[in-house]
């Protein structure tokens, strides 16, 4: 499935903001939430839409509302979490769901500590977000943990992209659109994006 990069001025301004490693955690907070915002945008362009007619102070009008498949947001914890705030103030009666993960350290493969879900996920248009797509690991895990409670159309909102993360969900999910700002160089040693922002967790929470 494709990787759609959102690459807007306003989304490019923001990420040149995120990059900074001056910008403190306000800002970095609001700049997530933002961006986050904004990529949604372009990742519900395909919303389906009814035909309804209202009325205006002056005349009859034809318009268009939401329709077809309702929608959750799902955030992995817990740098995801900002993303969904971000867009949830653009679809309010989506549902929120929180995956979270911890990475073994024998084994180094991600495990589900938490998993809290729509019930109805199955028939709901699903929207993942982890910030960073580094080795792809966590992002793989939940959204395996997403198809195995029934989730069928689900893309993936991650604000910087590791070509290495980008193989490897392809890889494991074709179906998943990926939606990204920025698909950046590589990884380096430690699994960090370069050039990347640093730590997003950290950066968000100010932790270290
Ligand atoms: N997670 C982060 O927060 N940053 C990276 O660069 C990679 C994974």
């Amino acid at each position: 499935m494709k990787v759609t990069v959102v690459d807007h001025p306003l989304i490019q301004h923001k990420l040149a903001l995120l990059r900074d490693e001056r910008t403190g955690s306000k800002d970095f907070r609001e700049l997530m939430a933002e961006v986050s915002m904004l990529m949604a945008y372009e990742a519900m362009r395909d919303l389906e839409l009814e035909e309804i007619t209202v009325k205006t102070p002056v005349a009859y009008a034809r318009a268009y509302t939401l329709s077809g498949k309702k929608l959750a947001l799902v955030a992995v914890l817990r740098a995801g979490l900002v993303m969904v705030e971000g867009i949830v103030r653009l679809v309010p009666a989506a549902k929120v769901g929180h995956i979270g993960l911890y990475r073994d350290p024998e084994s180094l493969a991600p495990v589900e500590y938490y998993a809290k879900l729509p019930q109805d996920i199955h028939e709901r248009r699903v929207f993942l977000t982890d910030p960073m797509l580094a080795t792809g690991g966590s992002a793989a895990r939940a959204l395996q943990i997403l198809k195995d409670k029934g989730a069928t159309s689900i893309k993936l909102m991650s604000i910087l992209a590791a070509p290495e993360g980008i193989e490897r969900v392809q890889r494991e999910h074709p179906d998943v659109e990926i939606v990204t700002a920025a698909v950046d160089e590589r990884l380096n040693e430690k699994g960090y994006i370069v050039p990347g922002l640093g730590d997003a967790g950290d950066r968000i929470y100010g932790t270290k």
